[in-house]
């Protein structure tokens, strides 16, 4: 147990019945949030998906009991209404129960959905928002998410729909933003998603990045253009987790690196 001491007094009472919705950031445990800490020493039982690393699950008691609700090999995995309705049983029989979630909760999680199912059976829950890749992915790989000099806006998208199918998105609104794009979810998709970027005016050279295992011990960082993009990553073995960054902000890292404390390994 890390003591948090005189923190304690400022964090909320993880009452008996309700269920709490934690983010756990991109994977390394110094990124948690004091509450998620907090709340992963008090918890009764935790429900954790695929993206949570050991590092943290070691950080559960020993006392609490721990369940995987999450997607791994594609061996069949817990069904989202399951989950949900697991979720809803133990907080009715008067656990703490903790749900914890890669990154933050309520981008690309599924948060939103088991709040919105929590709420609709009237049951008490807290979301504790957690450090999302496409924000600390980008700084763990040095890649700053906006600066004056590049960009006012960022666009955070997913590259992977529900139907499976990229081609249904219009892809010229995105790409006439100029925005730097950061995709969840891309790898399996990158021929469809850079096909369309390109056919939606979006030049081959614009910078791009792939930022695999963000912020863990096995982070590795690949630098390339729009047009190599699939091919680089193929070829360099690139596989989730990863975030895909397009635009200018890609090409600020070269000069970052100089003084930035390294990732474990760089492409
Ligand atoms: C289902 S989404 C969950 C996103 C999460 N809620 C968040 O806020 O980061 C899963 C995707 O998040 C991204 N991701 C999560 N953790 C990552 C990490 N440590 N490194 C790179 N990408 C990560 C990957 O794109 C992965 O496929």
């Amino acid at each position: 147990m890390i003591d948090l001491g005189p923190l304690k007094g400022c964090l909320p009472v993880f009452a008996p019945g309700s269920v709490w919705l934690v983010g756990a950031g991109p994977g390394d445990p110094g990124l948690l949030t004091v509450a998620a800490l907090s709340a992963l020493q008090t918890a009764e039982i935790v429900i954790y998906d695929a993206l949570i690393t050991d590092e943290i699950l070691s950080l559960v008691p020993d006392r609490t009991a721990l369940e995987f609700a999450g997607k791994r090999g594609g061996k069949p995995s817990a069904c989202q209404p399951d989950i949900t309705k697991r979720l809803i049983e133990l907080a009715r029989a008067g656990r703490r129960v903790l749900r914890l979630k890669g990154g933050d909760p309520f981008v690309f999680g599924r948060g939103g959905e088991e709040a919105l199912a929590l709420a609709a059976a009237h049951v008490p829950y807290r979301v504790v928002p957690g450090i999302t890749a496409g924000i600390g992915g980008l700084a763990a790989a040095h890649i700053p998410l906006t600066t004056r000099a590049t960009n006012h806006a960022v666009v955070l998208m997913t590259g992977h729909l529900a139907s499976g199918c990229m081609d249904e998105i219009d892809w010229r609104p995105w790409a006439a933003t100029g925005a730097p794009i950061v995709l969840y979810m891309a790898i399996a998709n990158l021929h469809s998603i850079v096909g369309g970027l390109v056919a939606a005016g979006m030049a081959e050279e614009t910078p791009a990045a792939v930022i695999a295992n963000a912020s863990r011990a096995d982070q590795r960082v690949l630098v390339t253009a729009l047009g190599r993009l699939e091919c680089d990553a193929r070829q360099s073995g690139f596989s989730a987790p990863a975030i895909v960054v397009i635009g200018s902000i890609v090409e600020i890292r070269g000069a970052l690196l100089r003084h930035g404390l390294p990732a474990a390994e760089i492409v």
